[in-house]
This record gives C-alpha cells, structure tokens and sequence, in this order.
C-alpha cells in the first residue's frame, strides 16, 4: 500500500508517494520561488494560481517517478492548514476529488505536524523527544511524547525565525528568500563582527521573540552604513545576525532536552536548512550526549512527504468521506 501526499500551503506545489514503512518512494517539488522574487515575497494570489497550473503535472510526476499507479494508492493525505488559504483549497479540492474518484481515504494533515515528523523520514528518533519547528510562520518547541501526542513547551511571540530571515534580507537588499541568502553571504562573514541582543535568552520560558533582534540589525544599519549599498560588512551583519538567531534555537531546545531528560532532538522547518544552525545543532549535541536528527535539506523545507507521512498515521479508513473538509489558516498542535 502507497500513501500519496499533497503540499500546497504556500510557494511550493508537492506531491510524495511514500510506502506503508513510511519510506519515500517519490518525492516532487514545484517551486514558485522565481515567480515570486520580483515582489520581495509570496503573493498570495499568484501563488493559488500557479498551484492549480501545477498541481496535476506534479502529481502525475510523483506517481511516474514512484512507479505507481493510483490503483496502487491506498490513502491520500491533504495539507489542511495552516497556510494561506486560497493555495490550501487547491490542494484540498484536487485531493478530495482524486480521492472520491478513486474511493479512497483521505486524511487532513496539520503542515505543522508534518515539519515536526520531518526528520522520522529519514532516522529511527527514539521517543520522548524535543521537536524543534523552524519554518516562515512558525518556531514551535514541543516536546514529541509519541506520534499524535505532543506538548507545546514554547512558541514565538512575534516574528518566527524564518520570518526574521526574510525581513532582514528584505531590509539589507539581500533578495528572496532571506534565509537562504543570508546563509550563503555569512559564509563569508565573521558571526562574532556585531554583538547583537539575545532576545529573551535567559527568561526561563521556552517562548522565542526574533523582532527586537532584526530592529538591532535594522538600527544598526542605519547608524553605520547610512547609504545601505551592500557592502562587505554585509556580511559580517549577516553573519552577526544568524548566529543570534541560531544561539536562542540552540539554547531554549536543549535546556528543554535537559529539563525533561530525553536523549534526543529534532529540527524541522525550512530554518533547519541553514548551514549555521546545523553546524551549531550538532556540536551542541555531541557536547551534551543528546543526539540530534535534522531531515535532508530538501525535506526541511516545504515538500509533500511529510505530509504523506503525518496522513499515514492517522485512522481515517472506517470513517466517512470527508466532504466538508476546508481550508484552516490558522491551525495549531
Ligand atoms: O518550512 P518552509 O519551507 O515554509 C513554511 O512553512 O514557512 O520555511 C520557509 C522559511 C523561509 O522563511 C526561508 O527564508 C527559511 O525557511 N529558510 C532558511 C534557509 N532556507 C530556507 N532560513 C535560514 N537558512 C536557510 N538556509
Ligand atoms: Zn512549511
């Protein structure tokens, strides 16, 4: 038995086919990133309608490159929310009609709960866990007790991390996406150039806030580079910045390792791409005895075989078909 699964929450349009082991059999993207560059950012708009343009081609791709046919499908899994809504419904409604069609289940799956099984595609992660999501809207701290049972230990309260990437790259004339540039140009950068602020660092919660940190680069900016041409200290900001960001992530999810005396972590999200956080994840890790499991940069960020993987595991076979099944922006585990 395969699962497909269906992405459409913001920029990308994926579909996966996964097998009933939860292995990745197909895994396809298509990106709107080029579409959506020369606004600085997704439009919401555009972005619904180049799903629908996409969305048959690539689910048509998954099951080609897969080897499968839809006979061999034995459930499907939607992307349900959060995410914007015009791009969910076209998910949904091409998931639901493949489904009716074909009569087979169809599971609603929260994006948040596929970042945060992510890194299960890939590795056995031992149970309890701390899961780190890391994403544009989100930075969740859970503590993962088993598939379908998590406790929320800390959230953002402004801006999540990827976020914070996106507007600081915006504001330094980076480009799109933030995140990605800024950890190609701080590659070249000194992380220890400008000793940004920690936010919240040492409140003993286990909530984030990145906002005061890109108004530090931002003020910054403007009292020493007043003309803001990119220029070699960029970089350096750049740099500066990620390693801020990256310290908070490091330190709130291992004292939360600690707290509750689990012996691993995981990261998800598209932020877990990043080389710093990785680099960093790791050596705290070893320093702890806490092994770290992060996914493979192309399961970090959006893509459909999480989503299959958080549909395998939900019992949706003896209930009815989901026909009012709709588009949830906001959506929370
Ligand atoms: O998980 P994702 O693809 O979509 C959401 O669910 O939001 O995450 C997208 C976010 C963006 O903010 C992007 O700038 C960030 O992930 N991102 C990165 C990197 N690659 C993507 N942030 C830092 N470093 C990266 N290498
Ligand atoms: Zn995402």
């Amino acid at each position: 038995m395969y699962i497909l699964g269906i992405e459409s929450s913001c920029d990308e349009t994926a579909a996966a086919v996964i097998d009933d082991q939860g292995r990745i059999v197909s895994n396809c993207i298509s990106s709107q990133m080029e579409t959506h560059k020369r606004y600085g950012g997704v439009v919401p708009e555009i972005a619904s309608r180049e799903h629908l343009k996409n969305i048959l081609p690539v689910i048509r791709k998954a099951l080609a490159h897969a080897d499968v046919q839809l006979s061999d499908i034995g459930k499907i899994a939607v992307t349900q929310g959060p995410g914007l809504v015009g791009c969910l419904l076209v998910g949904i409604n091409t998931a639901k009609s493949i489904a009716y069609a074909n009569r087979l289940p169809l599971a609603g799956v929260n994006h948040l709960e596929g970042h945060l099984l992510a890194p299960l595609l890939e590795h056995r992660v031992p149970f309890p866990h701390i899961g780190l999501v890391v994403s544009g809207g989100h930075t969740n701290l859970y503590l993962v007790e088993t598939i379908g049972t998590y406790r929320l230990l800390g959230r953002t309260r402004d801006d999540a991390a990827g976020e914070a990437f996106d507007k600081t790259a915006k504001f330094l004339g980076l480009g799109y996406p933030g995140g990605v540039v800024i950890d190609r140009l701080a590659q070249k950068g000194n992380p220890h150039a400008v000793a940004f602020p920690r936010p919240m660092l040492h409140d003993g919660s286990y909530d984030f806030s990145f906002s005061g940190l890109k108004t530090a680069v931002i003020n910054h900016v403007r009292k020493q580079h007043p003309d803001r041409v990119p220029d070699p200290a960029f970089a350096d900001i750049s740099a500066s910045f990620q390693d801020a960001v990256v310290d908070i992530l490091v330190d709130k999810t291992f004292r939360a390792a600690l707290h509750h005396r689990v012996t691993a972590v995981t990261v998800g999200g598209g932020v877990a791409a990043n080389s710093r956080l990785r680099e960093k994840f790791k050596s705290k890790g070893a320093e702890s005895n806490i092994t770290v499991y992060m996914p493979s940069n192309i399961l970090c960020t959006d893509n459909a075989a999480m989503i299959a993987y958080a549909g395998m595991h939900k019992q949706v076979d003896d209930k009815p078909f989901p026909f009012e099944m709709n588009a949830i922006s906001r959506m929370s585990i």
